[in-house]
This record gives structure tokens, sequence and C-alpha cells, in this order.
């Protein structure tokens, strides 16, 4: 039998720890702020801003939205950014990306504090992960390490084709499956025989943005599958990297798009905003 993972369930899971955490907190006099920056109204940034506040009020956790307009100059922005990280009220930073043109994303990043880069962007952050020292985590890989664990799936020593190198998913993605004790692959769009490397995997994760790219012929039987992909298909319908309807019968185990890795994220952020005291000394 094929295991769906629940990534609605799990992430609800994390979130209602998360709440049981702050509220103990909240005992001592600690609440914690998380400030939401925005720069222009694109408007899918202004929906995962209003999940990221829902989550926020989920878990107890206070948000400040700070919302800048699109001619916001790259000065104004770090100069935001800064006033945010010696504000002592605010516990997180998060600059929601991508941003309008003509701004650095990059430069803002490094601009954050990495005591209150909640996002794991801040290139202090993905160093400290590479060499195993504590910092913040990126939330989507961090999140499917929660899937993996929650859902019973064994890493140590097994193999793992993470499909992407991009610096939010797959880098650190691999990463933190090193940590984990599985022997790593990262493979990409310049990889030769893509499918053949694909089949080498106990836990294949796909984080390429192609609707319904990986059908059977990439899963070795009996692998679990990780989608990160969130894309639409040929209908207009929501859909992963993976053709779940073709790969469903192979896998042993396998994240549905909608409802797998995506409700993840958010979760995890909301994880780093409760570490954020411990990082910051807080606790
Ligand atoms: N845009 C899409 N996903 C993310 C994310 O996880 N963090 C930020 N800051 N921007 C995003």
């Amino acid at each position: 039998m094929t295991k769906i993972i629940d990534g609605k369930l799990i992430s609800k899971q994390i979130k209602d720890e998360v709440r049981e955490e702050t509220r103990i907190l909240e005992e001592k006099g600690i609440r914690l702020t998380l400030a939401v920056v925005q720069v222009g109204e694109d408007p899918a940034s202004t929906v995962y801003v209003r999940n990221k506040q829902k989550a926020c009020e989920y878990t107890g956790i206070a948000s400040v939205k700070i919302a800048m307009p699109a001619e916001t100059t790259q000065k104004e922005l770090l100069s935001k950014v800064r006033e945010l990280n010696e504000d002592s009220s605010i516990n997180g930073i998060l600059v929601q990306l991508p941003l309008p043109k003509g701004l650095d994303a990059n430069e803002v990043i490094r601009a954050i504090s990495p005591l209150k880069d909640v996002d794991g962007f801040h290139p202090q952050s993905v160093g400290a992960l590479s060499i195993g020292l504590p910092g913040f985590k990126s939330c989507t890989p961090a999140g499917i390490i929660e899937l993996i664990k929650r859902s019973g799936i064994e890493t140590e020593g097994r193999e793992c084709v993470i499909v992407g190198r991009s610096n939010i998913v797959g880098k650190p993605m691999a990463m933190m499956m090193i940590r984990e004790n599985a022997t790593v692959t990262v493979a990409h769009s310049r990889t030769v025989d893509l499918p053949a490397v694909c089949r080498r995997a106990d836990i294949l994760i796909t984080a390429v943005g192609r609707a319904k790219m990986f059908n059977r012929e990439y899963v070795k039987p009996g692998a679990a599958v990780i989608d990160c992909g969130m894309n639409r298909d040929e209908n207009g319908k929501l859909c992963g990297d993976v053709d779940y309807e073709d790969v469903f019968p192979v896998a042993s185990a396998i994240t549905p798009v909608p409802g797998g890795v995506g409700p993840m994220t958010v979760a995890m952020l909301m994880k780093n905003c409760l570490d954020s005291a411990r990082i910051q000394g807080i606790v």
C-alpha cells in the first residue's frame, strides 16, 4: 500500500506544537513578533503574506506587516531592514520575495540580522547549516525533513536524489539530508540520463517547477517520493513536478500536490519564529 504523506495534517501538528510553546513563553511574559515586509502589490505575494499572518495568529505569534510601495528604493528598503534589526520588539524579519524590478534581493537578505533571519536565507544561516552550527534553516527543506521523519521514512545510509539546485530548496535540502546520514546526489537540468539517476533513489525529492515531469520511469519501485513542485497542468489545475497518478502505484510513499510539501513551509516559518527566542538568548 502506498502511503500518502499528509502535509496538511503534519503542518497542523507542528503549528499546534508551536502554539503550545508560545503559550508557555507567554506565561513567562515573552511574546514573539514577526515582521513581514512586502514591497509592491504582487497578488501571489499578498496571498503568501496573508497566510503567514494567519499562521502567526493561530500559533500565538504577533505579526506586523510593513507594506512598502513598488517604487521603494534599495536604500529605503535597507534602511527599513536595519530599523527592524535594531528594534528589540521584533524577533523575526522576513522580506517577501520576489522584490520588484530594480531591487537587489541578495543585498537585502544580507542586511537582515542573522539572529532574526527566520527565512534562513542569510549567508551566515546557510553556512551554519553546512557545518552543523545552530542557526535558522530554510523553511521548505526543513519541512521536508519533518515530513520524512514523521512518516517513519528511514534516511540512514539510504540513497537520496534531489532534483533541483536552488538556494532555497535544492542546496539546503542536500545539506539537511547529509545531516540525516543519507547518501545524497543533487541532479539538475544538465544531468546526463536523469531517469537513471533518479531510479537510484530510495528517497526522490523533486524541486524543478515542471508540471508532471517525473513519471514512473524515474522512480525505483518502493521509493519515497517528495514533490516540491507547485505548477498548473494543461487544464489549469494545480499539480506537482511528479505525475502523481502514474507514480502512485510504484512508490512506497508520496506527497500530494496540493497538501504535501506546500503547507509545511509556513509551519516551519512558525517553528523558526519560536526558535528565534533561543537564538536571541531570550530563553
Ligand atoms: N517567496 C516565495 N516563498 C518565499 C519564502 O519562503 N520566503 C520569502 N521571503 N519569500 C518567498
